[in-house]
């Protein structure tokens, strides 16, 4: 059965996008786990990561939610071990189509696990790559999700509200989803050499040490080469021979972090 997790953050360009669809390649390539990855932000960039065009797909996410479509007739095969459930802007309507129609959708935040069903036992992890902002959609993910982790620019981002989000999705889980677990926060796109970053990095820490809540060891450090790769390759960078070393060897260890605390969940 797969463990299902959402990577939320309110905000764009903090590295959702490319934590999910390089974790997600890392654990099909190099530690054969076979993963599925769940678009539900509106800019359909999980498809364009794999070369895709997000408007390409008969079926979307929105579909699966909305009208009822069977999330096999949705899901396309991106690599080996990675398969893709793609989305496009028919999410941006998503919320539109659904809260003036309470009657016909009596539980809106359960559209997502609803229509996922009986999906999870063909995977070993589900990874939901959400939109920019706390809403409708990204309520779904988390009301879905076992598993929460929260990617966190130190540069965009400051610490309060890094904290804001965490209570947020704490007081979403008491009500929709008890057992969601905040599995961890990861710093992303971090330029170590300057101390602004050091010094939120640490602050951070010292907020997630206080809360019970885990932050990553591994960093994600920013890369310009990364971009490139993003940008030009048609694959995940980690996936391009393009990337530089660093930052393959970076998202290599969150992987190998990843699978740790797994494991040590497996023990319990
Ligand atoms: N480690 C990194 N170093 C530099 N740029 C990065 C890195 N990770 C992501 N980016 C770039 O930052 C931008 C936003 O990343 P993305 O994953 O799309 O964020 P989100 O999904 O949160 O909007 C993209 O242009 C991406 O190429
Ligand atoms: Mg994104």
């Amino acid at each position: 059965m797969a463990e299902v997790y959402s990577i939320s953050m309110n905000k764009g360009g903090v590295g959702k996008t490319s934590l999910v669809t390089n974790l997600a390649s890392i654990l099909a390539k190099k530690h054969k786990k076979k993963v599925l990855i769940i678009d539900t932000d509106a800019q359909g960039n999980s498809s364009i990561a794999f070369g895709q065009n997000p408007y390409s797909f008969e079926n979307t996410i929105y579909d699966v939610m909305l009208n009822g479509c069977n999330p096999k007739n949705a899901i396309h095969t991106m690599k080996k071990n990675i398969d893709l459930l793609p989305a496009n802007d028919d999410m941006n309507f998503l919320e539109f189509d659904v809260l003036p129609h309470l009657d016909k959708y009596s539980r809106p935040y359960y559209l997502l696990k609803d229509g996922m069903k009986d999906i999870e036992k063909d995977y070993d992890y589900i990874f939901i790559d959400t939109p920019p902002s706390l809403g409708f959609v990204a309520g779904n993910c988390l009301t879905y999700a076992n598993h929460v982790i929260i990617p966190f620019v130190p540069e965009m981002y400051d610490v309060k509200g890094l904290i804001r989000v965490i209570k947020a999705i704490a007081e979403f889980r008491n009500d929709y989803n008890p057992s969601l677990e905040v599995a961890g926060v990861i710093g992303m796109k971090v330029e170590s050499s300057t101390s602004l970053h050091s010094e939120m990095l640490q602050e951070a820490r010292r907020y997630c040490n206080q809360s019970n809540i885990y932050m990553y060891d591994t960093i994600i450090p920013k890369s310009i080469a990364f971009a490139k790769a993003v940008a030009y390759s048609n694959v995940p960078a980690i996936l391009s021979s393009e990337s530089k070393n660093k930052l393959v060897n970076s998202y290599d260890d969150v992987a190998k972090e990843f699978l740790e605390i797994e494991s040590v969940k497996g023990q319990v």
